[in-house]
């Protein structure tokens, strides 16, 4: 064995969350979850890893996500060919087929977790990333996507979020895509020269996806061409002007953007994106659209289906450039102690005091020992807590604690001897009683 110690890193473009920012992580699932909940979605979980084939069949072969950017592996006990989720719908919609959820009553659904995707490395753009997700399955009307799309915009405001747009646009159905793909093949083979290589590759097989290149040198190109909208049949038609009817009924901004086609095959009708210009060229923090026919093709009977997901990283960078939110309270309490019974009060105190609904910290030793009071002192200011119980020999000796107010509003407060019994009953009146007012678990004070 070499007496050389490796150092392991993270993997490239997959981030630990250190606890400095765990809290307001926190804090943002919670007000997701509350915000989904209020409009009755229920939560599912599905596996991080699934059949290749799945992706492959509801994302499309002849995507990005599919092409190059799949974690896929075969399993070495069995062969299988298995791939790390770089989406939630393909797995959500696979566990609705599977346990014929959609066949008594239509269902909304939600789910969190990491996703991975092997794409290069950028700000706001991650191999492992966070999403929410949301899938509404078995509605058929424009009025679940318009709730969709307001359930997001409540979820802005709750988290005081002012800059972020809404993109709307209609994509229609199989058939009228097929109508419009004939004359944008015909109009890019047209202009063949001005293609660049992956163009050309996409050509016949994806020529839709074409109108979403970054490439400065197609811009005028690709603004001329054939638009989709166009091609709507009445249906698709009826379905877009139902939604923004309910849009504007509720004053929901938004633009139509005819360029917006999502980069995902499974898509018909409705594709929104919710973007912001605050987070360089990662802009898109919440993006969806409605899957009609993806449940069929997953062997069920046809369903409809629309949701969205939103990147977590995007949006808690988001929220961080709101404004530096305060320094997040590790506890409300801090046990110091010195000596063997006092370490025994304090071990006795501090689960009573976690009885009563409080965080406590109890000093515990380190390789260096277990510290000196004025030590001990130093670890208790920097956790944040309210307060320091001080339990030493004169303590023990009076059975009593010392009860010392760590803020600064509460220094002229400065310390109170309590008896043991009473030390509980004490710390909570102190702690929830007016001295902590915005107390609330969460330990996370942001300010938007
Ligand atoms: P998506 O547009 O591929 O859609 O991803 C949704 C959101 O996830 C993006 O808008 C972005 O905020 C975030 N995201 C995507 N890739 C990355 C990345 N590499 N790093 C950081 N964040 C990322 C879907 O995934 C669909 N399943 C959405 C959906 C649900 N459509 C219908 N239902």
């Amino acid at each position: 064995m070499s007496d050389k110690k490796e150092k392991f890193t993270a993997i490239k473009g997959m981030n630990d969350i250190l606890p400095a920012d765990a809290p307001l992580w926190e804090l943002f699932e919670n007000t997701v979850e509350t915000v989904l909940k209020s409009y009755g979605y229920q939560k599912i979980v599905t596996p991080i890893v699934e059949e290749t084939g799945l992706f492959a069949r509801a994302i499309g072969a002849v995507t990005d996500i599919v092409e190059k950017e799949m974690y896929s592996f075969e399993d070495s006990m069995n062969g299988d060919q298995l791939t790390l989720r770089p989406e939630g719908t393909a797995g959500v919609v696979r566990a609705v087929v599977e346990h014929n959820m959609a066949y008594d009553g239509p269902k909304r659904l939600w789910y969190k977790g990491p996703m991975f995707r092997h794409e290069r490395p950028q700000r706001g753009r991650y191999r492992q990333f966070f999403q929410f997700g949301a899938e509404a399955i078995g509605f058929a009307g424009p009025d679940i996507d318009a709730e969709l799309i307001m359930l997001c915009r409540r979820l802005w405001d709750d988290l005081g979020l002012s800059n972020i747009r809404l993109e709307l646009n209609s994509i229609g159905n199989a058939e009228e895509r097929q109508r419009h793909r004939a004359d944008l093949i015909a109009y890019f083979e047209a202009n063949e020269t001005v293609l660049d290589a992956e163009a050309k590759r996409r050509l016949h097989a994806n020529p839709l996806r074409i109108l979403d290149t970054k490439n400065p040198a197609m811009q005028d190109l690709v603004n001329a061409a054939p638009k989709l909208l166009a091609y709507l049949g009445g249906e698709s038609l009826a379905h877009f002007e139902g939604l923004k009817k309910l849009l504007d009924a509720n004053n929901v901004q938004y633009t139509v953007n005819p360029r917006l086609v999502r980069g995902l095959d499974y898509y018909n009708r409705t594709v929104f994106e919710w973007v912001t210009d605050e987070l360089g060229s990662q802009g898109t923090v919440c993006a969806g659209g409605r899957y009609d026919p993806l449940i069929e093709t997953f062997g069920g009977k046809p369903t409809p289906g629309i949701g969205f997901a939103m990147g977590m990283e995007r949006l808690i960078e988001l929220i961080k450039g709101q404004g530096e939110p305060a320094a997040p309270n590790q506890c409300d309490v801090y046990m110091v102690h010195q000596g063997e019974e006092a370490q025994l009060k304090a071990f006795i105190l501090a689960e009573r005091i976690r009885d009563a609904g409080l965080d406590v910290v109890l000093h515990c030793a380190t390789p260096q020992g277990a510290g000196s009071f004025k030590s001990q002192m130093k670890k208790a200011d920097g956790s944040g807590a309210a307060f320091a119980v001080i339990i030493g020999d004169d303590e023990v000796k009076n059975d009593v604690v010392a009860v010392k107010a760590l803020r600064e509003a509460d220094a002229a407060q400065q310390q109170a001897s309590v008896p043991f019994d009473e030390a509980v009953d004490y710390i909570v009146d102190q702690v929830i009683g007016g001295h902590d007012h915005d107390h609330d678990h969460d330990h996370v004070h942001y300010h938007p």
